[in-house]
């Protein structure tokens, strides 16, 4: 039922991002620095079955929009095949994914075929250097291809999330605005968070996100009415720009209290926040068709659990190692 997935805040959530597996074929600096290592005796990811099983009984719930994400989601053989399901899925209206490009190029159209309307690009530099060290791939050019291939497959929406280091030069915001100029894009900057395994990198690169706001106001730039319903992101927009520019800084106050999302682990626990949340297992219900009303009442029964925010202020990101574990 419409609004009934609701916490004691009186937040209501419509939007579950699932996250497909831990793996990734990147290994950014402050995510995965020695790439992805594989954890013995962990539960294998969840089967495109029961996902299915648990985006419905998201969607008997009144939820309406997934996000498929990582890890890296499209290292799984079966993306398509559980795009399409999740798709067709009744009461599903938005289904959008989150990527780091690698194959984006030659997949567009694929992927928007089975039904995808939205897709989110990690780029944190339009520098090639910095960008293969970032990463530990030299694939800058292959990703933006990636990125004019989406916007040419009709996705309804393509942003770029670029994640904030002290590093980047800030004369790479030229470079940004001029990518930005030419095309129908959202290029969100996302302040860095701490997380379990990036606390000595964490205190060496983040860089707050208010000097990019300076510069975008000096610019002319200005910033869009929240709408009912959105993200972290804070827009700006600009005559002479065909895209915008958005900035997402989790540290900000208040930061949580449009939350709007829930999570599906690549495992099968549901996450309320990102941080400080074990997570309640709901792989024992996903195993067959027969489940879903307790399915549904056991998602039901954690709402009241959600804390009102995230405690990263503390420097306590929870049981969280790397935001690759549970998808950003
Ligand atoms: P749309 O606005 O619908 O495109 O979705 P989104 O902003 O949720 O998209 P995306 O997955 O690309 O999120 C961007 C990044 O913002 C994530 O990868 C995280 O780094 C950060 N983020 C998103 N949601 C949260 C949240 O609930 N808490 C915190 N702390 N960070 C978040
Ligand atoms: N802080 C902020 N953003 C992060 N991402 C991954 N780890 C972090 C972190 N510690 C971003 C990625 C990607 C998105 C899914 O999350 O760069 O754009
Ligand atoms: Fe992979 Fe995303 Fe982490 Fe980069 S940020 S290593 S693309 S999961």
């Amino acid at each position: 039922v419409e609004g009934s997935l609701a916490d004691s805040f009186g937040r209501r959530f419509s939007y579950l991002r699932v996250s497909l597996t831990e793996r990734c074929n990147f290994r950014c600096t402050y995510c995965l620095p020695n790439g992805f290592v594989k954890q013995k005796g962990l539960p294998a990811e969840l089967s495109a079955d029961e996902i299915a099983r648990a985006v419905s009984a998201f969607a008997q719930l009144g939820l309406w929009k997934v996000r498929l994400t990582g890890g890296e989601p499209t290292v799984r053989s079966d993306f398509a095949d559980i795009a399409q399901s999740i798709a067709a899925t009744e009461g599903i209206r938005r289904l959008a994914m989150t990527t780091n490009g690698y194959r984006l190029a030659e997949n567009a159209p694929e992927w928007r075929a089975a039904g995808i309307d939205a897709i989110n690009i990690s780029i944190d530099t339009l520098d090639r250097e910095d960008f293969a060290r970032v990463t530990g791939h030299d694939r800058l050019d292959e990703v933006v291809n990636g990125v004019d291939a989406a916007l040419d497959a009709g996705f309804s929406s393509v942003k770029v999330n670029s994640v904030l280091l002290r590093e980047l030069r800030e004369s790479g915001l030229d470079d940004i605005l001029a990518f930005v100029a030419e095309r129908d894009i959202a290029w969100r900057f996302i302040e860095l968070m701490r997380t379990n395994d990036n606390a000595p990198f964490h205190r060496e690169q983040s860089t707050p996100g208010h000097a990019i706001l300076a510069r975008l106001e000096e610019a002319g730039w200005r910033e869009l009415p929240r709408e009912e319903g959105a993200g972290p992101s804070r827009d700006f927009v600009h005559p002479d720009y065909r895209g915008r520019v958005g900035l997402i800084a989790p540290y900000a106050a208040g930061f949580c209290d449009n939350c709007n999302r829930l999570r599906l682990s690549s495992r099968g626990k549901l996450h309320l926040c990102l941080f400080g949340d074990d997570g309640l297992d709901l792989r024992d219900l996903l195993q067959s068709d027969d489940q879903q009303d307790e399915l549904v009442e056991r998602i039901l029964s954690a709402m009241p659990g959600k804390m009102r925010a995230h405690r990263l202020h503390d420097g306590n990101s929870g049981s969280t190692p790397h935001l690759a574990s549970i998808g950003g």
